[in-house]
């Protein structure tokens, strides 16, 4: 008998695809809503061929408020993961309306089903980026957020959060989850899945594939001049499949109002370190650049991950160099 029922929105996407899988194996039904502006069908193939089951698919856009009510229609979601978001940072910075319509709209709508339809535990996917500028480069769950966003994308991540608790506020039966995630890297084990967007991607672990597949020339390397060890960006850099597992721990311990957990490993990886990583597990070179700075980066930061180890019991098993061995293995088997 299944634990329960989760819509899983962006489930095609690259965090959704890896925490379905996951919630399959762990005894959930699972359906998932995607528009497949930034993910591929056959994902569901992938997914079937890892848990033994297909999720059942909605090929729906949460702008679109009639299909939407139809999916919670006929669906008695225990819980919804909600995922589904356009997430280029840059890009948002272009075309701001089109992610506040996209982000917000979306969630706004999807709010509105889950309350008609009686489905009030939601787990949403936040960012690190919520925090902004801080005076200390270890982020807390108490720290302020709003503040000093940079992007349009950012801020969009901060209204959700702040929607989300008014939601709690006006309906104390709602239950809340958001979690901040630092950045998210690698693919599953099996090689099945990965980050495949559709578009150039802007991310560093997705260029990195990129240039090893030689489809980009070489790696621009953002600025080597940052107050840090070597010189450039530090991240948080944590596994997906730890990022999937997070999930499931953090929905394993809902209860009514918000809660708010960072997930990251704590630990700082510079862009150096993370070329010289990726060279080590596939023993190829790296083409790589160094050029100015890009607007907007900030030198350090990284998770203060105590709280979700404290109530979630949950905390990260892999390593930026499992993350890198499970790209390989990904690459090849998607090439
Ligand atoms: P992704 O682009 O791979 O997945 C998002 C999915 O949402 C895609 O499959 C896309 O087709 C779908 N989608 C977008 N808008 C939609 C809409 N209006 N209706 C239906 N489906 C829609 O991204 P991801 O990396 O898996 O990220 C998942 C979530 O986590 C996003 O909300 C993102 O902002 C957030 N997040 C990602 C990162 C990261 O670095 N990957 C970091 C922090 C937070
Ligand atoms: C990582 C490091 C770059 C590309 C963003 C969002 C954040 C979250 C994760 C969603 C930085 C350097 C990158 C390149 C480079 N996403 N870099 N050359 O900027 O830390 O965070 O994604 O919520 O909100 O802001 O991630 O992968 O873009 O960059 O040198 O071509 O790699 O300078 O230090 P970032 P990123």
């Amino acid at each position: 008998m299944s634990k329960g029922k989760i819509l899983v929105t962006g489930g095609t996407g690259y965090i959704g695809s890896h925490t379905t899988a996951e919630l399959i194996e762990a005894g959930y039904e699972v359906e998932i809503l995607d528009n497949l502006c930034n993910s591929k069908v056959e994902v569901l193939d992938r997914i079937e061929k890892i848990a033994g089951v297909r999720p059942k698919f909605y090929d729906v856009d949460l702008r679109d408020a009639e299909k939407l009510a139809g999916v919670f229609k006929s669906g008695g979601f225990d819980t919804v993961m909600h995922f589904a978001g356009l997430k280029a940072v840059g890009e948002s910075v272009e075309q701001p309306l089109r992610y506040y319509e996209n982000n917000v709209g979306g969630t706004i709508n999807l709010l509105e089903c889950m309350q008609e339809y009686g489905c009030k535990k939601i787990v949403f996917s936040s960012s690190a980026t919520v925090y902004g500028v801080q005076d200390t480069p270890k982020y807390v769950e108490t720290m302020s957020t709003g503040g000093t966003i940079s992007s349009p994308y950012g801020k969009t991540k901060y209204m959700i959060e702040e929607i989300l608790k008014d939601v709690t506020v006006a309906d104390s039966a709602f239950a809340v989850t958001i979690l901040r995630y630092f950045n998210p890297i690698g693919a599953h084990r099996s090689g099945l899945l990965g980050e495949d967007p559709n578009d150039r991607p802007n991310n560093l672990m997705p260029i990195i594939m990129k240039v090893a597949k030689g489809e980009i020339g070489e790696l621009t390397i953002f600025g080597d001049d940052y107050p840090t060890p070597d010189g450039s960006c530090v991240r948080d850099y944590i596994h997906v499949v730890d990022l999937a597992e997070g999930h499931l721990a953090a929905m394993e311990q809902m209860g009514p109002g918000v809660q708010i957990y960072n997930l990251g490993s704590g630990a700082g990886t510079s862009v150096f370190e993370m070329v010289k990583a990726f060279e080590k597990a596939s023993g190829a070179e790296l083409p790589c650049r160094v050029i100015g700075r890009r607007a907007g980066d900030l030198a350090e930061f990284y998770a203060d991950p105590g709280l979700a180890k404290e109530k979630l019991g949950w905390e990260v098993k892999l390593t930026v160099d499992d993350a890198m061995e499970d790209t390989l293995r990904f690459l090849r088997t998607s090439a």
